[in-house]
């Protein structure tokens, strides 16, 4: 029986920028992207016939094949091949809608182990490519570790891992929607950008403080309300904690820290769980393997 399984890591943004919305409705993104230890598992199992998904504690669409589905069935029109039955099971720990890729990280999980499974010649750059369709995050989720991310998000460079640091990722109660968060973006005066090049010339140096003291993302300029009060709260609550920088991810609202000791990491995770529900402690993950 042809079944595998590999872990889904969720990803950060160390640095995002928006530097405009393109013809086709998208915008032209700069951001770092980093893997995370914090991640779903993903097996994937050849069945007889159909496609089916089995996980707890996550509303499945109805009515219309889940992303996981497309990913599948364009593996196997990539490969023109027919697409075998296949059952594909996530234990899901990635909150949801929490701008850390965990949805990006599962269907790229599925890809991945569809290549190893099915087609172990195919190149990295065909899995990003066919990841490219189902979502801009599914390409850096089948690449790994720590890359300049540019066009959608499918534009990756690799750049030199994040040093040794621990984690700290905490999601507030709400989500935030992420299409108007970029129509947002649209009419702001962003002020000062985040700067990628200093980040990259930062993670050159395997400097922990210098990568912190370069983090940032352009969605947090235009969070007002209370919302953007909770974000500015956890992020000065890491900072208070002893993390060297503090920043939002992706669209989010999960906020994480940077921590070169590991002791005021596990004492943030514990201060800020008291308050927030979803609050994890993860590592930095490297670039995935040829065939992983
Ligand atoms: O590609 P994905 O389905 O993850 O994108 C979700 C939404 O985020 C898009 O519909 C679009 O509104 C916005 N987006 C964007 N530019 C990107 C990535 C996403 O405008 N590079």
């Amino acid at each position: 029986m042809k079944t595998l399984t590999l872990e889904a890591p969720a990803k950060i943004n160390l640095t995002l920028d928006i530097l405009g919305r393109r013809p086709d409705g998208y915008h032209d993104m700069r951001m770092v992207m980093q893997s995370v230890s914090l991640g779903d598992t993903v097996t994937v199992t050849e069945t007889t016939e159909g496609f089916s998904l089995l996980a707890e504690d996550i509303a499945l669409p109805a009515g219309r094949p889940t992303l996981e589905q497309q990913a599948a069935e364009s593996f196997f029109r990539y490969l023109g091949h027919p697409m075998p039955g296949l059952e594909v099971r996530l234990v899901k720990r990635v909150p949801a809608y929490a701008g850390l890729g965990g949805g990006s990280a599962d269907v790229a999980a599925v890809l991945r182990c569809l290549r190893a499974l099915y087609a172990p010649e195919l190149p990295r750059s065909a899995l990003e490519e066919i990841g490219l369709a189902v979502g801009s995050d599914v390409p850096f989720c089948v690449h790994g570790g720590t890359c300049l991310a540019e066009g959608r998000g499918e534009v990756l460079t690799d750049l030199p891992p994040l040093p040794a640091c621990a984690i700290v990722l905490c999601k507030p109660d709400f989500g935030l929607p992420t299409p108007e968060l970029f129509t947002r973006v649209d009419g702001a005066d962003l002020g000062e950008r985040p700067d990628a090049s200093a980040m990259a010339e930062a993670l050159a140096r395997g400097e922990l403080a210098a990568v912190a003291g370069c983090l940032g993302n352009v969605f947090e300029r235009v969070l007002t309300g209370e919302e953007g009060a909770d974000i500015r709260a956890i992020q000065a609550a890491l900072l208070d904690c002893g993390a060297l920088g503090a920043a939002m991810s992706g669209s989010g609202p999960t906020v994480f820290g940077l921590f070169n000791d590991p002791v005021k990491a596990d004492r943030a995770a514990e201060v800020l769980g008291q308050t927030y529900r979803q609050t994890y402690l993860a590592a930095p993950v490297k670039k995935f393997g040829e065939l992983e």
